[in-house]
């Protein structure tokens, strides 16, 4: 194994040049203008895993295309498979005036690496390529066969990679799935995550007149649309930060006492998270500590909201329409289709008539939940341990990585789920980062990942 951690020290630079070359491709998947750089994203991938030595192809789908990279197999092996699981698409990077440097032309600032995708997620699952790198460039033997598969629909709900698993279950039949799409508290604390919340998308619409009308000529006599959403919107959550909708909470298991213990244990305190965060106070469900807000319970969260006029100076208008992007966090054992149904019926009751409510529904997923205490648990925690040489956490995160679930479903395959991002990289956010170390450790936990699996 020496050489295997020998190989990844020496070639740290040249690892971060190629993660350069990586970040500066703008796989944003929800903007179409965008949809020839990720087939561009795919195929760099495609070539780069040919260089170092896996067997890859670029699968088309319907969507933006899959990338499939395999350890060279030896005959009717008999050895242990685990699937590493990524993505190469990104959050759209807006808005560009709050970064400093432009998200496509990535900056080291120290151990920092700014670009968009740095740490969400291309940088993560560089550090587990990077890895099996150092395996095959050193001719040391794999004790397991791999297969990574890359998707670049992630950010925009998998819709087309839950048909390929169904299409190559028998390929990607696999022992478990590795997944670095998450975070750790700190680089003191690694961490092996055994829960993601779940998601629900849709758009609300108010329809008011037919076009935007003088507010100073009609305003008074006629419904304004976004005055309208406001009010709606204002019926969904009390003061105590509790969700209003009937039905909301319905089969939400509480937690034990064990995982209140767990939770408690998160390093990182009420205050340095406000710090973090920027924001006056925090604010949650009241009986519920910050983190098990953010991991353990559902919410409602306005993502966007939309009307009228937004360029400068005034307007004098009412807006024909007004609308919000929603999504709902959900948590073990509350069904997607059902939190749906609850959220559409009380809009539709609470929706005064002045209005046309129109509602579009977007991707939804279940959350996750998967035993701490199984081997390949163990193995991963033994893992952590050894490249960052403290004792890793179990903890849960609020965010999500839908097609876990169908890992399971359609693979019958857990995820080990062994984030590699610091709560300050600023996913989604402008600025996104990742840490240099992070990633040079993310290498070692995947080199001792492999030998800790197939033990
Ligand atoms: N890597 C994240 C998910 C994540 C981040 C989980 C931090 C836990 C901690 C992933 O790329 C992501 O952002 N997923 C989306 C999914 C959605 C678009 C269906 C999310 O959680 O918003
Ligand atoms: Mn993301």
């Amino acid at each position: 194994m020496q050489p295997v951690f020998d190989y990844l020290k020496q070639h740290q630079d040249r690892f971060v040049a190629e993660l350069c070359d990586y970040l500066r491709l703008p796989s944003v998947s929800a903007q179409p203008q965008h949809k020839k750089d990720l087939t561009a994203c795919g195929e760099w991938l495609v070539t780069h895993c040919r260089q170092i030595g896996l067997d890859a192809r670029l699968c088309q789908t319907a969507g933006h295309p899959i990338v499939v990279a395999k350890t060279p197999r030896r005959k009717n092996s008999r050895r242990p498979h685990f699937m590493v699981y990524g993505h190469y698409d990104v959050q759209p990077p807006e808005p560009l005036e709050l970064w400093e440097t432009p998200p496509f032309e990535p900056r080291i600032v120290g151990r920092e690496i700014f670009a968009r995708g740095s740490t969400d997620n291309k940088g993560q699952n560089f550090a587990h390529l990077k890895a099996v790198e150092a395996y095959l460039k050193t001719g040391t033997p794999l004790p397991c066969d791999l297969t990574f598969v890359i998707e670049g629909e992630e950010e925009v709900g998998s819709a087309n990679l839950s048909k390929f698993l169904k299409s190559h279950r028998a390929e990607l039949r696999c022992d478990a799935v590795v997944v670095s799409d998450t975070g750790m508290p700190s680089l003191r604390h690694p961490a092996l995550t055994y829960s993601l919340r779940g998601i629900i998308a849709f758009e609300i619409t108010l329809h008011g007149p037919a076009r935007d009308l003088h507010s100073g000529v009609f305003g008074g006599a006629v419904e304004n649309p976004a005055m309208a959403l406001a009010q709606l919107l204002a019926k969904i959550r009390d003061d105590r930060g509790r969700v209003k909708i009937p039905g909301f909470y319905d089969g939400v298991s509480p937690l034990s006492k064990f995982e209140r213990a767990q939770a408690a244990k998160y390093p990182l305190k009420d205050a340095q998270l406000k710090k973090l965060l920027g924001a006056p106070e925090l604010f949650g469900e009241r009986g519920f500590t910050p983190t098990e807000q953010r991991s353990a319970r559902p919410t409602f969260e306005i993502n966007g909201l939309t009307s009228g006029y937004q360029g400068e100076g005034s307007k004098t208008i009412v807006p024909a329409w007004a609308r919000a992007k929603i999504t709902c966090r959900l948590v073990p054992n509350q069904s997607p289709a059902r939190v749906r149904k609850v959220v559409c019926d009380y809009l539709k009751k609470i929706c005064p008539p002045t209005v046309r409510l129109e509602i579009e529904a977007g991707h939804g997923a279940e959350a996750y939940l998967v035993s701490p205490t199984g081997a390949p648990a163990q193995a991963a925690l033994r893992a952590l341990k050894q490249a960052f040489g403290a004792e890793p956490i179990l903890m849960r995160e609020g965010g999500s990585i839908p097609i876990v679930n169908e890992f399971k479903t359609i693979l019958a395959a857990d995820s080990l789920l062994l984030g590699l991002g610091l709560p300050d990289d600023n996913a989604h956010s402008p600025n996104e980062k990742f840490n240099l170390d992070c990633f040079a450790k993310g290498q070692a936990m995947s080199a001792h990942l492999w030998q800790e699996l197939a033990r």
